[in-house]
């Protein structure tokens, strides 16, 4: 039995031992109705236990922190592995039949940076897979990384996503993705903020992930689930821009972002923008669900939070999907929270997320409420909430919105600062300030979208129905 399928077992046993609990309604949107989700969120299957042939013996020091796989599709997937091999082989194998069936293997590889970057095709839909990399004379081996391909682009399946954001260092050995590692979910979105760090070089930015990726928590949720990531600023730095920008923002050399894209890149697998240079990008699970995933940090102005052309093309994405369920997902929060949020004389906070753009925001979420079947997702403000997208008449009042996270940062408590402020609290349906992640559960035979907010040690804080379609 093998080190990597062992930890799957275990964990798909963990999850099934994990009591859900709690059920709630929202009060009604327009399109929504209110009901309680279910509890759970195991997906079928369980990966085979017996390995296939595989090459070489598990070597921690030339392949360290195991592999991660990204950006599940129906035939395919993202991997990145570490390694001081001058050169690797992919091995993979497929589960059918309660066996794995070897893959042709893939290779060689040339690590660049000390990382591999493979995308991955020719697999089969809705199906696990599990992966090494292996030494070119197949003596060593990483941990193996199992994961599940997306459903076929013409199927429709009960979808599970878990979410978080802001991996700080208030709890630096990250529990709360243990908890999300014993979830046997489609996939777990990281919103940004994966690592906080000082760095201004290549160097300093690879150090900085290196550490990430050797957190036990977070390399086992990696190894077990396909990450879906995008970032925010502090894989940067804290409030950067490129250029002029608006208050708050802090500009840095066009080559030091250079630098931390390629180390965000390198470390954390994702497809390549739709664009074929940018980070923003979609992902569908069948018929179910897709992911439009944008990037609120690396096209700013003085008065865009995005390009025109990212713009368009969410707008664009949104109309044409074939989904049931439609996730937008931004770093930073669409949400309007008026000045509520604000310190008292300094309302520079509405600029560091899409409320400080009104133009864009009302486009994007003009499209949100024509489209039936949308939900908002973001990070970066270190609580979780579930929450009004827009004010009462205002675009977007039809629309909820869930605050993911943080994971590691020190949680804020909002409903206390609202209290301490005189600020209303209306806009907020639920507010917590522990760390947590979002479970989505998106099902199509029921036509519901529920989100449960769920603590570290599997708890569940809070749930509720957020779209029947
Ligand atoms: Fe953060």
């Amino acid at each position: 039995m093998d080190d990597g399928l062992t930890r799957r077992t275990l964990l798909a046993g963990l999850c099934s031992a994990i009591a859900c609990e709690g059920s709630g309604a929202l009060e009604d949107p327009p399109g929504t109705l209110p009901g309680a989700p279910p509890g759970g969120c195991c997906a079928p299957g369980t990966p085979p236990t017996e390995p296939w042939a595989l090459s070489g013996l598990l070597d921690e020091v030339a392949f360290p922190s195991g592999l991660r796989g990204g950006d599940p599709g129906p035939d395919g997937l993202v991997l990145s592995g570490r390694t001081l091999e001058p050169g690797v082989v992919l091995s993979g194998a497929a589960a059918r039949g309660g066996r794995w069936v070897a893959l042709p293997g893939r290779g060689p590889l040339v690590p660049v940076g000390g990382f591999v970057r493979i995308e991955v095709d020719g697999l089969e839909p809705d199906t696990e897979h599990a992966f090494a990399l292996v030494s070119m004379d197949g003596l060593r081996r990483s941990a193996l990384g199992t994961y599940r391909t997306a459903p076929a682009p013409d199927t429709e399946r009960v979808v599970c996503l878990g979410a978080t954001s802001c991996l700080g260092n208030a709890e630096p050995t990250l529990p709360l993705l243990w908890a999300a590692a014993a979830d046997d979910l489609d996939a777990f979105l990281i919103l940004g903020d994966a690592i906080y760090t000082q760095a201004t070089t290549l160097s300093g930015y690879r150090g900085a992930y290196t550490t990430l990726l050797a957190r036990d928590s977070f390399r086992a949720l990696a190894t077990a689930t396909p990450l879906v990531v995008m970032w925010d600023d502090h894989e940067v730095a804290d409030n950067w821009i490129v250029g002029p920008g608006p208050p708050g923002q802090i500009p840095i050399p066009s080559a030091q972002l250079r630098a931390a894209r390629i180390a965000f890149c390198e470390a954390l697998p994702q497809r390549i923008g739709a664009d074929g240079v940018g980070l923003w990008r979609s992902l569908r699970f069948g018929r179910t669900l897709e992911l439009i995933l944008l990037d609120a940090r690396a096209e700013r102005t003085e008065t865009s939070i995005v390009s025109t052309a990212q713009l368009g093309w969410a707008i664009e994405t949104l109309r044409a999907s074939t989904c049931r369920f439609k996730l937008v997902v931004t770093g930073v929060h669409l949400t309007d929270h008026a000045l509520r949020l604000s310190f008292p004389n300094n309302t520079d906070d509405t600029w560091d997320r899409w409320q400080g753009y009104p133009e864009q925001r009302s486009a994007l979420l003009a499209a949100c409420e024509e489209v039936p079947g949308v939900a908002i997702i973001s990070g970066d403000m270190h609580y979780g909430g579930i929450q009004r997208v827009g004010a009462p008449g205002e675009v977007g009042a039809g629309l909820w919105g869930v605050a993911a996270g943080p994971a590691g940062s020190r949680p804020w408590d909002l409903a206390g600062w609202l209290a301490e402020q005189g600020h209303p609290a209306d806009a907020y349906d639920v507010l917590i300030d522990t760390y947590s992640y979002a479970r989505f559960r998106a099902d199509p035979g029921a036509g519901e979208l529920t989100v449960e907010l769920v603590d570290a040690a599997g708890r569940v804080l809070a749930a509720r129905t957020l779209l029947r379609v």
